[in-house]
């Protein structure tokens, strides 16, 4: 076989392979842009839809597959690009954070913090550039949960007399507090626009630099703070984290209701504190929260359950100690049903992602 002949096998055999967060071929999605057969190697350039922590490996494994079989002498060599995706929403605010993901609530106290720490941790440990954005003022969490709670903001002075802060960083994420520029007791005595002025100090004065991804930790409820924060930054999307009980349930409705008046969108639901395994009782389910809601909510409103959290004792440890239960390795299944939720919720960003590049850009101004 010549040359030409194997670059057209490899990219007919390239372009068949399926991009599994869309059900699509890489030809169907225009992703394949070159295959070259020179010294012995077989060079892919690809161009797939962001985040490609997740995608890019399976896609490469597959490609290397690929080549293995039509021509099993050629060295692969895969190189995937980022597609350009077009951000929705004001261009200029936080132009440099690809991928901004509210985490959201209805209710305090459904672990609403707890999720979002750990799907930053989980985003970092994947090799993202990741910053946290702790933004609930009723109850800033992850100073304690990130191991930090004496951290200061360290700020400086530029030439034009703006003063911007560095972000904390741990465990590869970069973290700002609301905590950090705020009393915990000042919340109950602020108004909502002293409050959106804070918010407006981590988002706008502090050092992101270049992030795949910013996680918003927002206040629970779906007050007036929640609607200006949601309208101020450019959201891909939020989160509703929620417990299965009836009760929270109700508030979810309204916080999805809220988002999609300000066109944000669902990525999707999670449910929190689902069952109780006893170690010792390893096959049992106890339901201590009722059963089933984060589906049912869910299906009601046709957006994506993307997964159950059972409650265990290394995860509220973990956060009260400052280490993410998705970073210790002694709670490895609780780990890794958080790392697949966030593995879901990349799909989903993805598919946000997918949406946006399709659709004409409309610059909304605020
Ligand atoms: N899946 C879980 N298993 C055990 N404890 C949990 C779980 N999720 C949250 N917690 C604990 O519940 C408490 C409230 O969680 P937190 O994340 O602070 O809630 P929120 O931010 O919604 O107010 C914390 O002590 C946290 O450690
Ligand atoms: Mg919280």
């Amino acid at each position: 076989m010549n040359t030409e002949n194997i670059e057209n096998q490899l990219r007919i055999a390239i372009g068949e392979i399926v991009d599994n967060d869309f059900g699509k071929t890489l030809n169907e999605l225009g992703a394949v842009h070159s295959v070259n057969v020179k010294d012995g190697v077989a060079e892919i350039l690809l161009q797939l839809v962001p985040p490609l922590q997740w995608i890019a490996p399976t896609i490469d494994k597959e490609c290397s597959e690929a080549v293995q079989v039509i021509a099993p002498n050629l060295r692969p060599a895969v190189f995937v690009r980022e597609k350009e995706v077009h951000r929705t929403g004001s261009k200029s605010v936080l132009p440099s954070v690809k991928n901004l993901i509210a985490v959201a609530s209805g209710k305090g106290g459904v672990g609403k913090s707890t999720i979002a720490a750990n799907i930053a941790a989980a985003l970092a440990m994947k090799g993202a550039s990741v910053g946290l954005l702790d933004a609930d003022i009723y109850g800033p969490s992850a100073p304690t949960m990130f191991d930090m709670a004496n951290a200061q903001l360290e700020a400086e002075k530029l030439p034009d007399g703006r003063i911007i802060g560095q972000p904390n960083e741990r465990y590869g994420v970069k973290i700002a507090s609301i905590g950090f520029v705020m009393q915990r007791d000042q919340a109950a005595i602020l108004r909502g626009p002293m409050l959106a002025g804070y918010f407006n100090t981590l988002v706008e004065q502090i050092n992101w630099g270049e992030l795949d991804f910013l996680v918003f930790d927002l206040p629970p409820g779906t007050g007036d703070i929640q609607l200006t924060l949601t309208q101020r930054v450019p959201l891909t999307g939020a989160v509703i984290v929620t417990t299965p009980q009836e009760i929270s349930l109700v508030d979810v409705r309204r916080s999805i209701s809220m988002f999609r008046k300000v066109n944000v969108e669902i990525l999707g639901i999670i449910e929190n504190m689902s069952y109780f395994t006893p170690p010792e009782l390893p096959e049992n389910k106890y339901h201590i929260f009722g059963e089933g809601g984060g589906k049912k909510v869910a299906n009601e409103n046709n957006v994506p359950l993307l997964g159950e959290v059972p409650i265990t004792l290394g995860t509220r440890e973990g956060g009260d100690e400052g280490l993410p239960v998705v970073l210790n390795p002694e709670e490895f299944s609780q780990g890794e049903v958080l790392r697949n939720i966030t593995a879901r919720l990349v799909s989903e960003v993805r598919l946000a992602n997918l949406r946006s590049s399709e659709q004409p850009i409309i610059q909304i101004s605020l």
